[in-house]
């Protein structure tokens, strides 16, 4: 086989999913990593051909065996999205340290262990990294104390891998989405929330998966082979408003 392969973590559902089929569309050999395996295998069809990955992205075991099946199928790797994440909101006092560390295994140690694994397969194809972080990793707001704080490190592990691996040639870039109506955000996003997004994001309305893998499916394609270290908001235009004030607008 000679497409290239790209390997989505957290494809089952949601921005992971439509970037896979995204990306197959545009020529992608796909491998699809996830935890949940019953949503695993009713996405796995929809992209015809794609390798399903059963692990978690938290475990460092489990990583190595996707990295190694994914060698097995395939003898190459061009593109990791580390894409798999949870959310919790809650206060301060409130997010014990167990509540931290289920946000941080996921959205940062799993980022971590699945960018480190596949270093020497990206090393020999020179690939590429796509982060999936968060607007909520460029600015802080309430309840995001564990989510926020895994979004911003995810932003600067970022630019360390690009500092780091860009001699072998290998890319590494971050998309910060806003809000998508996925199950991730309808679980913390009360009617209340979802009420101030549309007044504080510029183009007034939620973003949707395919948007999202757009950006996504750039950042892998040879059309961004001189980006690398960048973080690019796909959010509607909130992240560059500051403190939105709808009581301005006309
Ligand atoms: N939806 C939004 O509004 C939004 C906004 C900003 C950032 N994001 C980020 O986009 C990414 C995708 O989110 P989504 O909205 O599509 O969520 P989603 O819940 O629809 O999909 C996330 C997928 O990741 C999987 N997953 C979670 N933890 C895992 C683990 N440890 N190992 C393997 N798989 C795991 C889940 O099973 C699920 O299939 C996440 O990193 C999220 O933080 C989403």
């Amino acid at each position: 086989m000679s497409s290239k392969v790209a390997l989505i973590t957290g494809a089952a559902r949601g921005i992971g999913l439509a970037t896979a089929k995204l990306m197959q569309a545009d020529g992608w050999q796909i491998a699809m990593l996830d935890r949940d395996t019953d949503e695993l295998a009713i996405a796995l069809p929809q992209v015809p051909g794609a390798v399903a990955l059963p692990y978690d992205v938290s475990q460092p075991d489990q990583v190595d065996q996707a990295m190694s099946d994914v060698f097995d199928q395939f003898g190459r790797l061009d593109a990791l999205v580390n894409n798999a994440g949870v959310a919790d909101f809650g206060p301060i006092e409130q997010t014990d340290f167990q509540r931290w560390r289920t946000v941080m295994e996921t959205n940062l140690d799993g980022v971590f262990l699945c960018s480190q694994a596949a270093i020497p397969m990206l090393k020999a194809s020179r690939g590429c990294l796509v982060n999936i972080a968060s607007i909520s990793g460029l600015r802080a707001s309430t309840l995001r104390v564990a989510y926020g704080t895994s979004k911003a490190a995810v932003i600067q592990l970022t630019k360390q891998q690009a500092a780091e691996l860009g001699e072998f040639g290998v890319r590494a870039n971050c998309i910060c989405p806003g809000p998508v109506r996925t199950k991730l955000a309808m679980a913390v996003h009360s009617q209340e929330i979802i009420d101030a997004y549309h007044d504080a994001i510029p183009l007034n309305r939620y973003g949707s998966e395919a948007e999202i893998g757009h950006a996504i499916a750039f950042l892998c394609s040879q059309k961004a082979s001189y980006i690398t270290g960048q973080i690019l908001a796909a959010d509607g235009g909130f992240d560059s408003t500051g403190v939105g004030l709808p009581a301005l607008r006309d």
